[in-house]
């Protein structure tokens, strides 16, 4: 063989070993039949203390805006963020798998913050999975005592950790929701929509951090409804009595919402949780903790 055709066959046979190659681009990584963006590449610290949030955003626009299947590695370490919206529609992407490995912390300024918003906002996108293993800390302890909702209605929501807004086909599996500054888990108008394997933790002294909450459109004239929600193998703690709640409108109900194997217990231990259903028939399979509404 000539030195360049030895030089190819080296690099085919890497290549084909590998599965892995570099496009010439140092944020991007051929990978099987898609393309890997890794976070570390948008500088981050990775440090815990300085804030990561540029190189997040940097990253989702990257994987946003590329073709066929993507893959949004977060590597194991600890990254600080602000609150994100992580946008669609992201047109020529056919699959976007974000994969957290690491545990991101929520900054804990809340001037920052949006109320009623979430701190990792996923919106408008289209076959979203997000999985990985990794831990969102929305860091709530410095959060909760500016939460006046258990004594007052007119109060200010406090960031949700996780929030899917008008999202479809989604997919959330083994992925823990830590010390949520709100609800750990909010959908808004998604359509076929499944959690599973989800770990929910709170301590004791957390008010209102509702295991997952399903609410009705916050657009009045949307016609998109709550469809084909599944949630399965959730396990964890939640202070807040309430510690599922379904929430769907009168003219538009939500549609199969079914609850599988789900155990949220009280951090105080001597209450059964709560689930509040509004408009909604839920199909409960397996253990429900919290009983299943009437
Ligand atoms: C995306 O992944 C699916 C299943 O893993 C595969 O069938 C399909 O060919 C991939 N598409 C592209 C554009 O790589
Ligand atoms: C989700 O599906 C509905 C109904 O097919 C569609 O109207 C909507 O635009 C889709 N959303 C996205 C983000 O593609
Ligand atoms: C809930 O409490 C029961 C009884 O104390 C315990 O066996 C179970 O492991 C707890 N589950 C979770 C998810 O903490």
């Amino acid at each position: 063989m000539s030195r360049i055709s030895t030089i190819i066959y080296y690099f085919l046979i890497y290549a084909i070993f590998a599965n892995t190659f570099y496009l010439g681009n140092s944020t991007t990584l051929q990978h099987g039949n898609g393309i890997i963006i890794n976070v570390r590449s948008f500088r981050v610290r990775a440090d815990g203390r300085s804030d990561d949030s540029w190189a997040f955003n940097a990253a989702w626009e990257k994987a946003c805006n590329s073709k066929g299947n993507v893959t949004l590695l977060i590597p194991k370490g600890t990254y600080l963020v602000g609150p994100l919206k992580l946008r669609g529609p992201c047109e020529q992407v056919t699959s976007l798998t974000v994969l957290l490995k690491g545990t991101l912390k929520a900054k804990t300024d809340l001037s920052e913050y949006e109320f009623g918003s979430g701190w990792i906002e996923f919106a408008w996108i289209n076959g979203l999975t997000l999985t990985g293993g990794g831990v969102f800390d929305g860091q709530g302890a410095k959060a909760w005592p500016y939460n006046t909702c258990p004594t007052s209605s007119n109060c200010d929501l406090l960031p949700t950790n996780l929030k899917f807004v008008g999202m479809n086909r989604t997919t959330v599996h083994d992925i823990t929701s830590l010390n949520s500054k709100f609800f750990h888990l909010a959908l808004v108008e998604c359509r076929d929509f499944e959690g599973s394997k989800l770990e929910i933790l709170a301590p004791e002294d957390s008010p209102n951090t509702d295991g997952i909450h399903l609410e009705r459109s916050s657009n009045a004239p949307s016609r998109v409804r709550l469809s084909n929600i599944y949630f399965k193998n959730i396990r964890g703690t939640s202070l807040s009595e309430v510690a599922v709640t379904l929430s769907c409108s009168k003219g538009i109900p939500c549609k199969n919402i079914f609850l599988q194997n789900v155990h949220l217990n009280l951090t105080s231990g001597e209450r059964l949780p709560v689930l509040t259903c509004e408009n909604v028939k839920a199909r409960y399979i397996g253990i429900q903790m919290p009983p299943p509404c009437p």
